[in-house]
């Protein structure tokens, strides 16, 4: 089985696709929006110690445990456990984390659509087609269908090619592409009128509101959103890592780009939404709270991009393409985790596995869009709030309480022979079986009984 299993080809194959998985929706419309709405800078704050002290760690266990393995988590898993009936336990969280990646999936396809749909509004309003440009922007049913079936197309298409074809190949492609049009949008945002004020925001902390349960319970989610982490996504990421590389550094790398990106987002969207605030779009009510908080970058973005003339809708192509290329380095991800799991247990060839669990998944989609007021909150709420945090809180005990650490050490040793005398082994190990399980849970009875 090792030799069909695929492989990244180069340090920066994995970078670019792990980057690529972490980098989505959650950081660039996400990260943002939940910021605005948190206070701000407050949220920043507390969005990135938790990011460095709770998020890097448990990226740090998923990719060990995925190339210790070289398997999808369910196998994984039960393969670290010391005795068989921890093993069924460690098989269970693994499909657990197989279910809810899928799931996190049916409900990102439909915002991907949204996107590509956005994009494509305004390529309509540029060539004058102002009835269909209405149209892909109504959120009516036909349309959501529509593009979320498109959305989920080209994921099957990327994720049939395998891995150094399709994941790597286009991830390494489209992540420069996405930081460099990030970049420009940024610079350009800055030298309009208002964005000042929107960038005080961001960067001056209000300490009294960055200690609220709330405000912290959200920023945890962010950041294990943000990191896909919990569902297996990196792990198996981390199955397809070379033995030479050292997992700490690239982690490291990971975690770094992926927050850069989250923060620079953070640098156009709030300025934005001053600038628009500026041009008399309203984004506050009365009392100052955010107006459509979910639909913020449909609403607001939309009519800041309106008031900039044809260069706005230039603007806003760019925007959208750069959010439905960000969506489809990560769907690629989460679609991944079902797909290894049904190769590697129950031998389903790779093209069959992808198709017939993208179409369920499509149909978990539908499903949602049929019931929309119901369903799209609660899912979102079940999967990224509780289920991802939770799953790894149990990876985190796996690895630091059931897993030889010996084995571990050796592990990490593979590509990085001096990791025993470094800081990340005098921290890590303990950070991971005492620091995140207590916090993760802390976190968690705060908002429960907070
Ligand atoms: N991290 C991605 C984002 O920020 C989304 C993502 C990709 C994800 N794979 C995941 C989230 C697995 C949770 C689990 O948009």
């Amino acid at each position: 089985m090792a030799a069909t299993r695929g492989e990244f080809s180069s340090r920066f194959g994995f970078v670019m696709a792990a980057a690529g998985s972490a980098v989505g929706l959650g950081n660039i419309w996400g990260f943002p929006t939940q910021a605005a709405s948190n206070g701000g800078a407050a949220f920043l704050l507390v969005y990135l110690a938790l990011a460095f002290t709770l998020a890097y760690p448990v990226l740090m266990v998923e990719l060990v445990i995925g190339r210790y393995a070289h398997a999808n988590a369910v196998n994984a898993l039960r393969r670290i456990s010391p005795s068989a009936a921890i093993g069924r336990i460690g098989a269970g969280v693994g499909i657990a984390g197989v279910v809810v990646a899928s799931l996190i999936l049916s409900f990102y396809a439909i915002v991907a659509g949204w996107m590509i749909a956005f994009g494509l509004a305004s390529v309509m309003a540029l060539m004058g087609q102002h009835g269909a440009a209405a149209w892909l922007t109504s959120f009516s049913f036909s349309s959501n269908v529509l593009f979320m079936l498109l959305f989920m197309s080209l994921t099957i298409g990327i994720i049939s090619a395998g891995v150094s074809n399709g994941i790597e190949r286009w991830s390494a492609r489209l992540m420069p592409v996405l930081i460099a049009t990030l970049v420009a949008l940024v610079v350009y945002v800055m030298t309009l009128d208002g964005a000042m004020d929107g960038l005080k925001v961001y960067l001056l902390p209000d300490f009294e509101r960055a200690l609220s349960p709330k405000l912290i319970v959200a920023a945890l989610g962010a950041a294990f959103f943000s990191l896909s982490l919990g569902v297996g996504t990196m792990l198996i990421y981390g199955s397809y890592i070379n033995d030479n590389e050292n997992l700490p550094v690239v982690g490291g790398l990971v975690t770094l780009v992926d927050i850069m990106i989250a923060v620079t987002a953070g640098f156009l969207v709030l300025p934005a939404m001053y600038v628009a605030l500026h041009n008399g779009v309203e984004i506050f009510t009365a009392t100052g709270q955010l107006i459509s908080e979910d639909t913020l970058i449909f609403t607001v973005l939309p009519e800041l991009f309106a008031t900039m003339g044809i260069a706005g809708i230039v603007v806003s192509i760019t925007f959208f393409a750069l959010m439905s290329i960000a969506a489809l380095t990560s769907s690629i991800s989460m679609l991944e985790v079902p797909v290894a799991y049904a190769i590697e247990e129950h031998n389903l060839p790779r093209k069959k596995a992808v198709l017939v669990i993208g179409g369920l998944i499509a149909l978990a989609s539908l499903t949602i869009l049929l019931n929309f007021e119901a369903l799209f909150g609660f899912v979102i709420t079940f999967t990224t709030r509780y289920s991802q945090p939770l799953l790894g809180l149990a990876l985190c005990i796996f690895t630091g309480w059931l897993w030889h650490r010996n084995t571990v050490l050796k592990e990490l040793q593979k590509g990085a022979p001096d990791v025993a005398a470094g800081w990340f082994w005098k921290i890590w190990p303990w950070y991971i079986k005492f620091f995140c399980p207590v916090i993760i849970l802390a976190i968690f009875a705060q908002s429960i009984w907070g």
